[in-house]
């Protein structure tokens, strides 16, 4: 059995991921989040391929282990897996709740990197994954500490992946939009009144950046970007040495 798996599928650029799958094809796509009635809501309006609703709070270990045991059970050919679901917090560390902080690193990071680890012993030739980073992960952000923290090792950890996946010919892309009009802004508590950089943010279109971004995993593409504004930043994140950068990029 093919399938895909989408976490984070049940609002914004997971919504999207779920739309762009649909002209493939698998027996099933997997769709994985919190809110299970968003889930099967975007499953009846946008399915065209049978979908298995999982219903998982991903920041918890146990979450892991039952997805891990529907693998099992399963034994599918993982063809796509979509390492999305992430959360961001805005303000200063010490401000931030110090729980919603290690929760994003637990989302962020460790399942991110769990469900890999997971995914791969079912993994053929040809399988991609899609990690979503974001231009965070270019320079440090302060206000923004841990989350550019935590996509900065998802950018890492999908450089250094594709490489060991070489030679059994599975990619790994780090997808790193910049800011995209999704719930993101609300549960990171960016106040849209605020003069801050993240509101001067020209936004992407988030349509455009599943379907570019899973048209440039196809392609083998170890990174993509979208927009010339942010191709440009990730350009400036490699010259610009981050103690001038970090002067600039405070969000
Ligand atoms: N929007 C931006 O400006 C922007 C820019 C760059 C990168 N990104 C990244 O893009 C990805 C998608 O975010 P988005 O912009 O589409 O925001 P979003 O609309 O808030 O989507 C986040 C998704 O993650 C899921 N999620 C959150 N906490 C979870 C948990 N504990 N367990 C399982 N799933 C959880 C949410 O589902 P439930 O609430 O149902 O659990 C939702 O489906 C994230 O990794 C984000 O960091 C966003």
């Amino acid at each position: 059995m093919n399938i895909a798996i989408i976490t984070g599928a049940s609002s914004g650029l997971g919504t999207e991921y779920y739309k762009v799958i649909q002209d493939e094809v698998l027996d099933e796509v997997w769709i994985i989040a919190r809110r299970e009635g968003a889930l099967n809501e975007i499953s009846q309006k946008y399915g065209k391929i049978k979908t298995r609703v999982i219903p998982l709070d991903l920041t918890v270990d146990e979450s892991h282990e039952k997805l891990l045991n529907i693998i099992k059970e399963e034994n599918p050919n993982i063809k796509y897996l979509f390492n999305n679901a992430g959360f961001g917090a805005y303000g200063k560390l010490d401000e931030i709740d110090l729980s919603k902080q290690t929760n994003m690193i637990d989302l962020n990071v460790k399942a991110l990197t769990k469900i890999t680890y997971y995914a791969l012993g079912y993994m053929q030739e040809g399988a991609k994954i899609i990690n979503t980073a974001s231009i965070v992960a270019f320079a440090p952000v302060p206000n923004m500490a841990v989350y550019s923290a935590t996509k900065k090792y998802v950018m890492s950890f999908s450089r250094a992946l594709r490489h060991e996946l070489r030679k059994r010919k599975i990619n790994v892309t780090a997808v790193c939009p910049g800011a995209m009009p999704t719930e993101f802004f609300t549960v990171a508590g960016v106040d849209s009144d605020k003069k801050s950089l993240i509101n001067k943010m020209p936004f992407c279109n988030t349509a455009k950046v599943a379907k570019n971004g899973f048209k440039a995993a196809k392609r083998g593409r170890a990174v993509y970007t979208p927009r010339l504004l942010y191709k440009f930043l990730r350009l400036v994140g490699k010259i610009v040495p981050h103690s001038i950068l970090i002067k600039f990029v405070s969000a």
